[in-house]
């Protein structure tokens, strides 16, 4: 995969990348339409990155439905799939980690230590292999997005990060390749994590912008909701994830529940969202 990338870009072609797990929905292809818009060549990689989950989460049973993958992604006319085995990316003399700094210790981070060293490490080496000039990630994972653009600031990589908005389902659930698990009574629960949030946006439109009270205002909403447990519902500054003194458009409004036994997350902008 890294010659073919080279090569496409010794011949001055541009390359657009998107970092998956697989399991591919329609805000893998929303990633994908955009890449494909922006650059001459477009690679996707299907990988679920062992590094990033904790011992006691979903990696064994992460679905890996490759073959619908690949002909979704033909479809959408992308030039190359990355499908790397495991010890591809983590060969035995494997030794290096990217240690994510303080913006990982909040929010995902505090309740999955060890989640962004795994993400920033594997991006790290997708990012070697594909080569990009551009790469697509979506909002729904507002922290990562965080993280993966201060991975290039950092580590001065030549290639720009482009974030693109949740695509949600008609009934306003975030798409994630984890909803498939969700029992249809989770289901019919679960769109009610996006009304919160856009409540307290309404809110926050008509004058809230004290932080505690926002979070406030989603955790009422969703404390009452059958089979959600609240990990946590966390107002923060869009760039240093800290809660400001006063909420301001831009703002990030972020929230983790459990359902059942699947964790969801989501977030709005304030003053970003059509209400
Ligand atoms: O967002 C994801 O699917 C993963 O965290 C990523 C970026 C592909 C790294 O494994």
């Amino acid at each position: 995969m890294q010659e073919q990338a080279v090569a496409w870009r010794k011949a001055g072609e541009d390359i657009g990348f998107v970092p998956t797990m697989g399991a591919l929905h329609a805000g893998h292809d929303r990633l994908v339409a955009r890449a494909r818009r922006e650059n001459q060549r477009v690679i996707v990689s299907l990988f679920v990155n062992p590094a990033q989950f904790g011992p006691t989460e979903d990696f064994a049973r992460y679905p890996r439905p490759f073959d619908a993958d690949r002909v979704r992604l033909e479809a959408l006319g992308v030039d190359a799939i990355f499908h790397p085995a495991v010890d591809q990316i983590y060969p035995p003399a494997f030794k290096t980690r990217v240690d994510p700094g303080p913006l990982a210790e909040v929010l995902e981070g505090k309740s999955r230590p060890g989640h962004f060293k795994g993400v920033l490490t594997v991006v790290l080496k997708l990012f070697q292999i594909g080569q990009p000039k551009r790469a697509y990630f979506g909002q729904k994972d507002f922290q990562q997005l965080v993280l993966v653009r201060q991975l290039v600031r950092d580590f001065a990589l030549p290639l720009r990060i482009v974030a693109v908005p949740t695509v949600r389902e008609a009934d306003g659930l975030a798409m994630s390749s984890r909803n498939a698990y969700l029992s249809p009574a989770e289901r019919e629960v679960a769109p009610g994590i996006y009304r919160a949030l856009k409540t307290a946006a309404g809110r926050f439109e008509t004058g809230l912008t004290d932080p505690a009270a926002l979070e406030e205002v989603v955790r009422d909403l969703l404390e009452g909701a059958p089979g959600v447990a609240i990990d946590y519902v966390a107002l923060v500054d869009e760039t240093t994830l800290r809660r400001p003194v006063r909420a301001v458009a831009g703002s990030v409004l972020a929230v983790a529940v459990k359902l059942g036994s699947i964790r969801l997350i989501d977030n709005v902008v304030l003053g970003a969202e059509r209400l």
